[in-house]
């Protein structure tokens, strides 16, 4: 892994080298549209990412929630009803705030993720709870296996107290089938894993690039500027398709397109000191209409979970800021590998006052 700096800070982030590398060629004035393989093009500039993205609606394949499981299309009524359940459990969970005692200090994104897990579905069933486990994101091949096996036994139909909407629903909608069942169980992981991931990945990044923050900055600007740095989904793939090569000849009819937010996000034309993370910046822009800000997606079909992301994001911001959290002095190094998911790995997280103090 090769080393770049991008927070400004004293803080260094190793990258994977493929991303390091994307990272290096656009500083060095690279090319905004460019050939990754024979039949791959990326894609980081602005105007492009909004018409290529624009031009038609996603495949069902391409969509990272809802896209097939096992083969099987999940009905828009089934993809509704899921969200739904997620949803009334989000704001269940925001009702109150984090207790004093809850302590987030430790390993990031892992203590994060614990502490969403817990608090959305921690009185889930273990066979529910197992699949939203961290370790099965990698290899991410151990997903099906686990979806598979806790399908194997039919699932109890009488809620108990405590559990979530969404494992409610799922108990609902598993039938006695073992073939529809590993179909309700997939959908719950694909639904919860990523609300526990993504928030807990997102505020990761956020103490690695900005902690200990400045009072006076929001907590949503916080996060939209880490959306903007180190955005979570830094890549959106788009299959070959007859509209492309008509935007812009440098794409062949053969093409898959790589749209690379990553990029974008830090287009000097569009930022100054785009290296830099700076919160205050978002005071003046709208994070819904910025060219080249895409960390949702593009308008016409934006992620339906930001509205679950941002407030769990903030929940989670407002007791660390709370209990004076920051990356520990100790630690000047994070790596960022390559994977579907854009976070650094392992920060600590320490009290930088004593408590009291
Ligand atoms: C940090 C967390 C997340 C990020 C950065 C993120 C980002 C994105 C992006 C970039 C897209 C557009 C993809 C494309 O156009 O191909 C998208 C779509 C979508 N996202 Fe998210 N997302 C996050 C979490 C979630 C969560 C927790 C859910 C729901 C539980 C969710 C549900 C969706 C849905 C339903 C779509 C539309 C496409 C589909 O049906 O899969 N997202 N998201």
């Amino acid at each position: 892994m090769s080393r770049s700096d991008t927070a400004g800070r004293a803080r260094v982030t190793i990258f994977a080298p493929q991303i390091d590398e994307l990272l290096r060629d656009r500083r060095d004035g690279g090319a905004r549209v460019f050939r990754v393989d024979g039949d791959t093009v990326a894609v980081a500039d602005p105007q492009l990412i909004d018409k290529l993205l624009g031009s038609r609606p996603a495949h069902e394949f391409e969509r990272p929630t809802f896209k097939p499981l096992h083969g099987r299309s999940i009905e828009r009524s089934e993809a509704t009803e899921a969200l739904q359940a997620v949803s009334r459990d989000v704001r269940a969970a925001l009702r109150d705030p984090l207790p004093d005692s809850v302590d987030l200090s430790g390993s990031w994104p892992r203590v994060g993720h614990a502490r969403l897990r817990a608090l959305l579905f921690g009185a889930d069933p273990r066979r529910l709870r197992l699949l939203t486990h961290r370790r099965l994101e990698s290899p991410p091949a151990l997903v099906p296996a686990a979806v598979r096996t806790s399908a194997i036994f039919p699932v109890g139909r009488t809620p108990r107290a405590g559990v979530s909407h969404l494992a409610t629903l799922t108990a609902a909608s598993a039938a006695a089938d073992p073939a529809n069942r590993r179909h309700a169980l997939g959908l719950y992981r694909r639904v919860a894993a990523p609300v526990c991931l993504g928030a807990s990945a997102l505020v990761a990044n956020a103490l690695w690039l900005g902690s200990p923050f400045d009072a006076d900055a929001s907590n949503r600007h916080i996060l939209l500027e880490t959306l903007r740095l180190l955005p979570p989904s830094w890549n959106i793939m788009r299959v070959a398709s007859p509209e492309f090569p008509t935007l812009d000849r440098r794409i062949g009819p053969g093409d898959d397109v790589l749209v690379l937010p990553l990029l974008s996000h830090r287009d000097p034309e569009l930022w100054p000191a785009p290296a830099d993370f700076h919160p205050e910046r978002w005071h003046d822009l709208d994070p819904d209409n910025h060219p080249g800000y895409f960390p949702f997606g593009h308008a016409t079909e934006r992620c339906r979970g930001r509205h679950l992301i941002l407030p769990l994001a903030e929940h989670l911001l407002d007791r660390i800021r709370a209990d004076s959290l920051a990356v520990s002095p100790h630690q000047t190094t994070t790596t960022i590998p390559l994977g579907p998911l854009l976070t650094v790995t392992r920060i600590h997280i320490t009290r930088t006052r004593p408590i009291g103090g």
